[in-house]
């Protein structure tokens, strides 16, 4: 990408969005295009080709998309899988009638099967049942992800799908109805500290094993496979593979372990009790990211380093307050 290439960055204000549209001003590239939901309904086809028409992305970043929780998942299985289908088909579809030339497209790790291998490699991709839960979601984002494929070998498209594992970051949903698992401790653990209370309670047993990614670092990681040269840019195009590159760090915790870590960060003396009574989700969650790695990418923000960079920008938000959950 040239410093002034028109980047359309979709659903910026996301915390995947925001942080890739972070990276690419301070990279030094002046030509961002954004457009909140309020400016274009990417669900409305007509007004996303006239965009496209208008503005001539030559770079997409589809990181716009129907997320949320188990509860939501569950609650809404039809919204999750028309709108995610009807919005990643408007922008990919005008992305090829406006000649864009790199998309990438992001999905989740939820994409492969619920008992695929750990780490999971990209080839673990239609191996398998899904998980139930968010399988109405994972199937919009499989379809996304054969979209690009299809779109690749019928038009010469340069479409890459990229599935980064699970992230954090400021921008994050510290809502607990329907957060993940991090922010939930960072909430739980500040409200303990503003409350005086002398216990956090973590769901399920503390030993299922997670990896985390910082969203800077996801950011990164976008901007260097926009960036990349044609040749290994284009060894993730074969024909006879899907153009799937997982995002990760590689490496992974038990719940303890960052329930402990957050305590320490926020400096929280008291004792951590984990209540077996909820369910601990899958025993492990892992990225196999040596494709990524053999690219040359390697993360560089370490869980504490993180932890601690969210904690600074979130702690104002918790002073003084308490929650009733
Ligand atoms: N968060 C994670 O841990 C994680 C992990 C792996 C992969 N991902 C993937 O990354 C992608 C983005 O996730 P995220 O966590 O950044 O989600 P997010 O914070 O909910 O952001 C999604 C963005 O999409 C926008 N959007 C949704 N529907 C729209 C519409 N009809 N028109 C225009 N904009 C619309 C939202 O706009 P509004 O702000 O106006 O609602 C929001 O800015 C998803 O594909 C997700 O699967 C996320």
């Amino acid at each position: 990408m040239k410093p002034d290439s028109r980047i359309y960055i979709a659903g910026h204000r996301g915390l995947v969005g925001s942080a890739v549209h972070r990276e690419l001003v301070r990279q030094g590239y002046t030509n961002c295009l954004t457009r909140t939901r309020q400016e274009l309904d990417l669900l409305d086809t007509v007004k996303v080709n006239r965009f496209f028409a208008n503005e001539k992305p030559e770079y997409v970043v589809l990181a716009a998309a129907k997320v949320g929780g188990i509860l939501a998942n569950n609650t809404y299985p039809a919204d999750f899988i028309r709108d995610n289908l009807i919005l990643q088909t408007n922008v990919i579809e005008a992305s090829r009638l406006n000649q864009v030339e790199r998309l990438l497209f992001l999905g989740s790790s939820c994409i492969y099967p619920k008992l695929a291998p750990q780490p999971m490699p990209e080839s673990a991709l239609l191996t398998g049942p899904l998980e139930p839960t968010n399988r109405p979601y994972a199937i919009a984002k499989i379809a996304g992800i054969e979209m690009c494929w299809s779109y690749n070998r019928q038009y010469g498209t340069k479409y890459l799908a990229a599935m980064p594992t699970n992230l954090y970051g400021p921008n994050d949903n510290f809502d607990l109805a329907n957060s993940h698992v991090l922010p939930a401790l960072i909430r739980k653990t500040a409200e303990a500290l503003a409350s005086g209370a002398d216990t956090v309670t973590v769901w399920g047993t503390g030993t299922p094993r997670r990896e985390l990614l910082y969203s800077d670092d996801l950011a990164r990681a976008c901007v260097f496979l926009l960036n990349l040269d044609e040749a290994r840019y284009n060894s993730m195009l074969a024909e006879d593979v899907p153009p799937l590159i997982n995002i990760g760090t590689g490496e992974d915790v038990t719940i303890r372990e960052l329930a402990e870590t957050v305590a320490r960060i926020l400096g929280f003396k008291g004792r951590l009790v984990f209540d077996a009574s909820k369910p601990d989700g899958a025993p492990r969650k892992l990225m196999d990211v040596s494709r990524l790695h053999q690219l040359g990418w390697h993360h560089t923000t370490s869980l504490e380093r993180g932890i601690r960079l969210t904690w600074q920008a979130v702690r104002s938000q918790f002073r003084g307050q308490r929650s009733g959950k």
